[in-house]
């Protein structure tokens, strides 16, 4: 077996890709493996490897001569520069026929600049998301792989083997061409943005309103997680509450500062929600509460300046944890059909030619956003491929409009107490907004052709129009 080329090769020994090279070994492929920094090959050769079959080249050209023809070399590099970096470096020693698989998070129009230009160098390339962090890169991520359909096949065993299954279906699936994986995964990311704000909002809620407890948050979230809201960031928030803090006698929550970073996939969701005009307000929001988050010198002093009402809560709460539980389902819900109808609207505007019901089937496992909801996502998508928006699903617009009163009245209290809940509200207005038959649009039309003859369209003739306002005719 050692005397063939390997079956597949990774660039980039980072924790992921380690993590990703000891599975797709312990599913019995061959992996060359290639680091920059050649002590980092040692150590990872010497301390983790064992008995697998994973080889390592100390030099690119030995590298890929490890690796059968034609190649398949996946890059775990840091999106950005990096990757062109380690693609430029490659090419070198590759020849036409072999296949490059990005599998960070890389913004997709780069994905999309590379796939073209080595096609037309003869190279194949995929773009592929990876979701699920170390333990999901060990154990079974969920992988989101776009770009050539016969560069899918040709890694499709191993991808499927190492993948995470649920039911036995194996987390992977072909997604469609160019940079349609790496879309997926930023949509995956924004979804992931939206779903931690909201998680945080009944926190805040709860602990600044309710004066909540850690170990109190605890149970409350361990049991939101044993019913519908089950889902991969409700378990490790439940955990959360209790990891003791080992450098003072707190929670090690309470020790982390209130400032939330970014590497920007939830950026480039709104900014691809606004450019592709589809709205996709809880995930706006998320990405301004971080921003927010960082003004923490700003948000002290403004604290002692600006006053608000009493944060304490005054009413049942009991009644209000129920309620709270409601709200984030409904809200959840929401959030998960702004990012499908996005990801709709993106796979008509980039000719992606997504299976929505195929995308909800690889995020039930493995990734940082899988959830029990999702096997209703996928369910819905099941019986109505061409579903414009989930809120039309019979089953789930049910349970949200079985919620939305909660969801409201969680709003309303946030505003009362004065803690800022704009996922939870944003979600609600998105609710609002999209039932809506009427919107007061045609004001705002009516201002647009007022100060600068934009014009406007009518509900009773088609056509453009405009008007002089401000001139009275006679009579009216
Ligand atoms: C995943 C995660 C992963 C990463 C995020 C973090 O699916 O495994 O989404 O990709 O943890 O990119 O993103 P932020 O640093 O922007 O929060």
């Amino acid at each position: 077996m050692k005397n063939q080329g390997c079956d597949i090769g990774l660039i980039g020994l980072g924790v992921m890709g380690r993590n990703l090279v000891l599975n797709m070994a312990d599913q019995g492929f061959s992996v060359a493996v290639y680091n920059r920094t050649i002590e980092k090959t040692q150590v990872f050769i010497k301390n983790e490897v064992g008995g697998r079959d994973i080889r390592a080249g100390y030099a690119l050209s030995e590298f890929v001569g490890l690796l059968r023809k034609p190649r398949a070399i996946v890059m775990l590099v840091k999106a950005g520069p990096s990757v062109d970096a380690v693609i430029e470096s490659l090419l070198p020693h590759l020849e036409h026929g072999d296949l490059l698989i990005d599998g960070g998070n890389s913004h997709f129009p780069d994905t999309n600049r590379r796939t073209k230009s080595l096609a037309e160098k003869g190279f194949l390339y995929m773009g592929m998301g990876i979701s699920g962090g170390e333990y999901g890169a060990r154990h079974g991520p969920s992988m989101m792989p776009g770009g050539p359909k016969e560069a899918y096949e040709r890694v499709r065993p191993i991808l499927e083997a190492a993948a995470a299954k649920v039911n036995g279906e194996p987390c992977v699936t072909y997604l469609g061409p160019a940079s349609a994986g790496h879309y997926v995964k930023m949509l995956h990311n924004g979804i992931e943005y939206g779903l931690m704000e909201l998680i945080a909002e009944t926190y805040d809620l709860m602990k600044r309103g309710l004066g909540l407890t850690n170990d109190a948050l605890h149970t409350v979230y361990d049991q939101w997680n044993r019913a519908e809201l089950n889902s991969y960031l409700m378990e490790i928030t439940v955990n959360i509450f209790l990891q003791p803090d080992d450098k003072t006698d707190k929670r090690l929550i309470d020790a982390i500062l209130d400032q939330a970073k970014q590497k920007g996939t939830g950026k480039w969701t709104s900014w691809d929600a606004m450019d592709l005009q589809v709205g996709t307000p809880t995930i706006d929001a998320a990405v301004v509460a971080r921003d927010l988050s960082g003004y923490k010198a700003e948000r002290e002093a403004a604290s002692k300046v600006l006053k608000g009402p009493k944060t304490t809560f005054r009413g049942d709460r009991k009644a209000f944890i129920g309620q709270l539980k409601n709200a984030l389902y409904a809200a959840t819900i929401i959030t998960y059909a702004q990012g499908m109808a996005l990801l709709k609207q993106a796979s008509n505007a980039y000719g992606y030619g997504l299976n929505l019901e195929a995308v909800a089937r690889i995020w039930r496992g493995g990734c940082i956003i899988r959830a029990a909801l999702l096997e209703d996502i996928r369910t819905s998508y099941q019986k109505q491929p061409g579903l414009v928006n989930l809120l039309m699903d019979p089953h789930l617009s049910k349970e949200m409009m079985a919620r939305q009163g909660n969801l409201r009245e969680v709003v309303s209290v946030a505003a009362n107490l004065g803690l800022p809940a704009p996922g939870l509200m944003m979600s609600l207005a998105y609710f609002d907004a999209y039932r809506s038959a009427w919107l007061p649009a045609n004001l705002t039309q009516a201002q647009r052709d007022y100060f600068g003859a934009h014009t406007y369209e009518r509900m009773d003739e088609k056509g453009v129009f405009h008007t002089q306002w401000g001139q009275p005719r006679e009579g009216k």
